[in-house]
């Protein structure tokens, strides 16, 4: 993994780069000796090197009943419950999986990560047409809306297989002692995973939240954990900016903050790695975003979004920096053909392949982007598998936590996401939020 810095320090300012440095390099300390905000969560700093190889076998196997069994997996959970595991099955998986024939691997999908009810009911259908298996995932166990999915797919999977052989196509990975879901699977003997007390949801990929999906769609999930561990060793190493991309990239993201930019873009040139950059998306949200302060992170895939956000981007309010997940070389091979005649006029592009055509937009972009006034962050991977992506993984946490902490906040909590929750609980009708129930109705007359 490379990060390249050069066209966003005139913009962030030398000074202001060299003075997050430094702060970063006390920080450093203040997290790996665990003596910051939010220190009884820092279990995902070490977890790459702490990880029970006995759990990663129990993980392959149940993965390998999962495929033998079904051929869809339904992945239960939200945010963090959800998005790691989406985005490395996405990055890795088969652009048409579901139209791939001789599959040997489930296709995951996805509820109760919305209160859609087209979505359930339409997900009803096809679980009536495939045989499944699910994993259901929430760390409080109590999360209103994997909860409701999760009681409509159980009845579902109980009626269609009959309630012995249901339990043994779920699989929940929860709390070690709390919550109504830890209290039903040891009830109904579903085979479960502990995420560790001390692992919050959006830094639980690397725990069962995150690998078993990942191994039941296919995938690696030694090389994942191995390809963290190397980052996580160079990220715990040193202080050095020069010598840990984690710090080079919170002192970057910092100083442009400092100096006015408020938005950060994640930009991709691969739609396999959009969930990525929600993964991401929550990740900085999520830790950043409170007592007023923080960087607003959103995301964009091009070329696809050079067709709409694109003008934004290139002439709107001059607010947004743009950090651009760079991989140089795709999977498979395609080359543009010569045609006799030439009628679209492309012969020009003949023999090349389709990432020489991308990584000229990705070059062209980046220049376009600088001039118009967007500074620009690349952060670079030779390919994508899953070595490479536990290394951005772990990159993403640790630079997070360390800009967290630079910021002034707390980067491992969300009190900020229950405000939602007790007015929702209050307007469905939760008991003992019947007094606030009141008031909000009477607010929404
Ligand atoms: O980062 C977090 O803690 C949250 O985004 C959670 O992952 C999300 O709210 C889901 O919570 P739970 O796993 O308890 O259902």
């Amino acid at each position: 993994m490379k990060t390249d810095i050069r066209n966003a320090i005139s913009f962030a300012g030398e000074e202001r780069i060299t003075e997050n440095e430094k702060k970063l390099a006390i920080l450093h300390k203040t997290l790996i000796e665990g003596t910051g905000k939010g220190n009884d969560f820092l279990g995902w700093v070490r977890l790459p090197s702490g990880t029970d190889p006995d759990l990663l076998k129990r993980i392959k196997s149940d993965a390998a009943k999962i495929a033998a069994q079904s051929q869809l997996l339904v992945v239960v959970g939200i945010g963090g419950s959800y998005l790691g595991a989406r985005a490395v099955i996405d990055c890795l998986g088969h652009p048409f999986l579901p139209l791939l024939t001789g599959r040997k691997n489930p296709v995951v999908i996805y509820a109760g990560e919305n209160l859609d009810e087209d979505y359930h009911a339409g997900l009803m259908e096809i679980l009536d047409q495939h045989d499944y298996s699910v994993a259901v995932i929430s760390k409080s166990g109590t999360t209103t809306e994997p909860a409701v999915a999760f009681r409509i797919i159980k009845a579902h999977l109980e009626k269609k297989y009959g309630r012995k052989e249901a339990a043994t196509r779920i699989f929940a990975v929860t709390d070690s002692r709390r919550g109504a879901l830890k209290n039903l699977a040891d009830k109904e003997g579903y085979s479960t995973y502990v995420i560790p007390d001390d692992v919050g949801g959006r830094y639980s990929i690397l725990t069962p939240v995150g690998l078993l999906p990942i191994a039941a769609a296919g995938f690696d999930i030694e090389k994942l954990i191995a390809g963290a561990r190397r980052m996580m060793d160079q990220c715990l190493a040193s202080a050095d900016a020069e010598k840990n991309p984690a710090i080079r990239y919170a002192a970057i993201r910092n100083a442009l903050y400092q100096s006015g930019k408020s938005v950060e873009i994640l930009v991709n040139y691969l739609p396999g790695l959009n969930y990525f950059t929600e993964w991401w998306k929550q990740l900085y949200g999520e830790s950043e975003g409170k007592e007023h302060k923080g960087i607003f992170p959103a995301g964009v895939g091009f070329t696809t979004d050079l067709h709409s956000m694109g003008q934004y981007i290139q002439e709107g309010t001059r607010l947004m920096f743009e950090t651009v997940l760079s991989v140089e070389n795709p999977a498979k091979e395609l080359h543009i053909p010569f045609l006799e005649e030439n009628p679209d006029g492309l012969n020009f592009l003949s023999g090349k392949r389709y990432t020489e055509i991308n990584h000229m937009a990705e070059m062209g972009t980046l220049l376009a982007h600088v001039d118009g006034g967007v500074p620009n962050i690349r952060i670079s991977v030779t390919e994508l598998n899953e070595e490479t992506l536990g290394e951005l993984i772990y990159f993403f946490e640790f630079a997070c936590a360390l800009s967290g902490y630079l910021l002034g906040v707390n980067p491992f909590d969300q009190p900020g996401v229950e405000a939602y929750k007790k007015n929702m609980f209050a307007l469905i009708g939760k008991p003992g939020y019947e007094e606030q129930g009141k008031k909000l109705r009477e607010r929404l007359k």
